[in-house]
């Protein structure tokens, strides 16, 4: 019987390998992931909320009241096949490695997502989920396979000094101190560029020798992440180390966007935008700075760009609206419930290292 088992599995991971090397022989980049269309599958979601109890209250639609279910059945179909997420694989694969998101809490979102899916596949699994300061560890045990959350929402440092709280966009000391050593990154940041007022955690934004009151946050957003991209060029060994760029995962705040005029938030979207190839509000301007800047890299292969923007504004049902906060306080137009949008992110983030790396199959 458990040879039985052990030759199904070499089966099957070959027929895998065949399948993924049938995929990358011809031509180079055939398959463009982060193309394809938003369909209606009832084999989704992954997993239910309540086979995660770990979930933060505010991805936890479900559980925080919300009726409909459509959002969470519709699953990315780029526009060539792609391999369903398999956990069991994935662990397999970074059998004593780590994985670490580092960014806001838009990576917070990626990384529940990605515990819970990794989590249901293999349920009698042990785990331990510690939490120390701004940084989470999940890890499973008989896997040795840890994946973490470091809440950094600029990258670039935010020191206190004498004059007040100095945003410095040229420098950038948790990469020595909390990204070396690490086999998989996951960097995000942009939303906390846009706070002002009594939200704005810095008083100053300084470059060089210069110390300005303000400035505009897309050329501050630019400057910090031209210094996390110098940091990547001259730290990260490609064979020791994938590092990937979530994406700006957008909003939905106005129905102009996406062609309902009247609606001023995302509440009551049931529904994404069905077979459309572009967005009506068109391209983000934040993707387009990411876009320049890793090409504007030394090597620009060493960032994988998860592409998630475009893809992620057909789905402005995939939001927790009112269902976010445990009830009808404030509306949440910017998260994504769990199960949901992040898991698509991970399906891709598993088929990019996947494809990167199908000749560790053979
Ligand atoms: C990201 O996806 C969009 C939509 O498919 C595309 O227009 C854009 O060129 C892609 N960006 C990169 C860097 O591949
Ligand atoms: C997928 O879309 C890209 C860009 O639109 C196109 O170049 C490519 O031929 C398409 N591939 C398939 C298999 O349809
Ligand atoms: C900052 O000022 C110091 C001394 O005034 C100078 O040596 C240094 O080159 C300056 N740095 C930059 C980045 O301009």
């Amino acid at each position: 019987m458990a040879d039985f088992a052990i030759s199904m599995k070499i089966i099957v991971s070959l027929l895998f390998s065949l399948f993924i090397i049938s995929q990358t022989v011809h031509g180079k980049r055939q398959c463009d992931l982060f193309d394809g269309i938003w369909v209606y599958d009832e084999s989704y979601p992954l997993y239910e909320s309540s086979d995660c109890d770990f979930i933060e209250k505010q991805f936890d639609c479900s559980k925080n009241g919300r009726p409909d279910k459509f959002y969470l059945k519709y699953n990315w179909h780029p526009n060539c096949s792609m391999p369903r997420f398999n956990g069991e694989d994935f662990l397999e694969r970074m059998r004593g490695k780590s994985i670490m998101f580092v960014g806001d809490s838009l990576s917070l979102n990626q990384w529940q997502s990605l515990t819970c899916m990794l989590h249901k596949s293999v349920p009698q699994s042990q785990y331990t989920n510690v939490r120390t300061g701004l940084l989470s560890t999940f890890t499973f045990l008989e896997y040795n396979v840890k994946v973490m959350m470091s809440r950094n929402v600029f990258l670039v440092d935010l020191v206190e000094e004498s004059i007040g709280r100095v945003l410095k966009l040229d420098s950038i000391e948790s990469g020595n101190k909390d990204w070396k050593g690490i086999d998989v990154l996951i960097f995000d940041s942009w939303h906390w560029w846009l706070h002002t007022g009594r939200k704005q955690p810095w008083d100053f934004i300084q470059e060089g020798n210069k110390t300005y009151k303000d400035m505009d946050r897309l050329v501050a957003y630019e400057k910090a992440l031209k210094t996390w991209t110098n940091w990547v060029d001259s730290n990260v060994d490609p064979s020791k180390t994938k590092v990937f760029f979530q994406g700006v995962s957008p909003d939905h705040m106005d129905g102009k966007e996406w062609g309902e005029v009247r609606a001023k938030s995302c509440a009551n979207e049931e529904r994404p935008l069905e077979g459309h190839k572009k967005y009506p509000g068109g391209s983000h301007p934040t993707e387009l700075v990411v876009e320049r800047v890793l090409k504007e890299m030394s090597n620009p292969n060493l960032v994988y760009l998860l592409n998630i923007t475009t893809f992620s504004q057909l789905r402005k049902d995939g939001h927790p609206s009112v269902y976010g906060h445990g009830g009808h306080r404030g509306m949440d137009c910017t998260h994504w419930c769990l199960p949901g949008v992040p898991d698509t992110w991970n399906q891709l983030l598993y088929a990019a290292l996947v494809y990167q790396n199908y000749h560790y199959l053979i």
